[in-house]
């Protein structure tokens, strides 16, 4: 019998509360390495909370978190960034008075030096995304789509071992969606596995095999994204109550 692959992160019970308001209510969940999870849900239903927990922005009132067989759960967002969980941001954070060039390659400083920041790997990753012209141009005088695409070089030329990917189509243009499926694609084929949250059914289909659907901090699916659509929780929490029994 084939032994189970380990799971790359595991949640246990993970609880958020802002004041009165529980964003996560005992979410628990494995995530698969060298694979794409997709997570959606509706529009404050804990998506962004979740990514902020899983990278150490926030602190979980409860639960655990464990990557790569290790309690992660107190530590900060730069020491996991470090190991190699990586992360983009739903709302940029980029430096806008430094070049594209010195914001790619802050990358290496996040991840402590594990990779240089060699002109070569930052103009390579900044091809990628299409971002050749515009190395030495000040992030702050670009358009939002072109932030995104620098958000998103940063975030692969730290080499991370997984990555959590906020809407990280947000902003972007119907061509520069297009490059989204290969990028993921492509760490999917290096075994770095991505957890992503996206509004887009479509995407979501394209890249994952799984998805999670959380609604109001609850997690009320885990399953293939052609079966979440005929899920009736789901209907529900998208179409509302009447609309699923109509
Ligand atoms: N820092 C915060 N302080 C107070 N409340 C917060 C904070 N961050 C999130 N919330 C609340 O927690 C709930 C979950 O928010 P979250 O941003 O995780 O939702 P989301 O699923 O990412 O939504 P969206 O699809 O709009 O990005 C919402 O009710 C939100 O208003
Ligand atoms: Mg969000």
């Amino acid at each position: 019998m084939l032994k189970e692959a380990q799971p790359v992160v595991s949640i246990r019970g993970v609880e958020m509360s802002f004041g009165h308001l529980k964003a996560l209510a005992g979410v628990s969940l494995d995530l698969e390495q060298g694979a794409c999870t997709g997570l959606i849900g509706p529009n404050g239903s804990g998506k962004s909370t979740l990514v902020n927990c899983l990278s150490g922005l926030l602190s979980p009132s409860a639960g655990s978190i464990v990557f790569e067989g290790k309690d992660i759960t107190g530590s900060s967002l730069r020491s996991r960034a470090k190991t190699g969980l990586a992360r983009n941001f739903q709302n940029l954070r980029l430096f806008d008075d430094l070049t594209v060039r010195e914001n790619i390659a802050m990358s290496a400083g996040l991840a402590g030096g594990w990779k240089r920041a060699s002109e070569k790997s930052v103009a390579e990753v900044g091809a990628r995304f299409g971002l050749e012209a515009d190395l030495d141009a000040r992030v702050g005088d670009l358009s939002w789509g072109h932030r995104r695409r620098v958000e998103l070089a940063r975030v692969l030329n730290g080499e991370p071992r997984y990555v959590l990917l906020d809407e990280p189509g947000a902003g972007l243009d119907l061509s520069e969606r297009r490059r989204l499926p290969g990028i993921i694609a492509e760490l999917t084929a290096h075994g770095v596995g991505t957890l992503l949250v996206d509004h887009d059914m479509a995407l979501i289909s394209d890249v994952c095999q799984r998805v999670l659907v959380l609604r109001q901090g609850q997690l009320i699916f885990d399953g293939p994204p052609a079966d979440a659509f005929r899920d009736a929780a789901v209907l529900e929490c998208y179409l509302g109550e009447r609309h699923v029994s109509a």
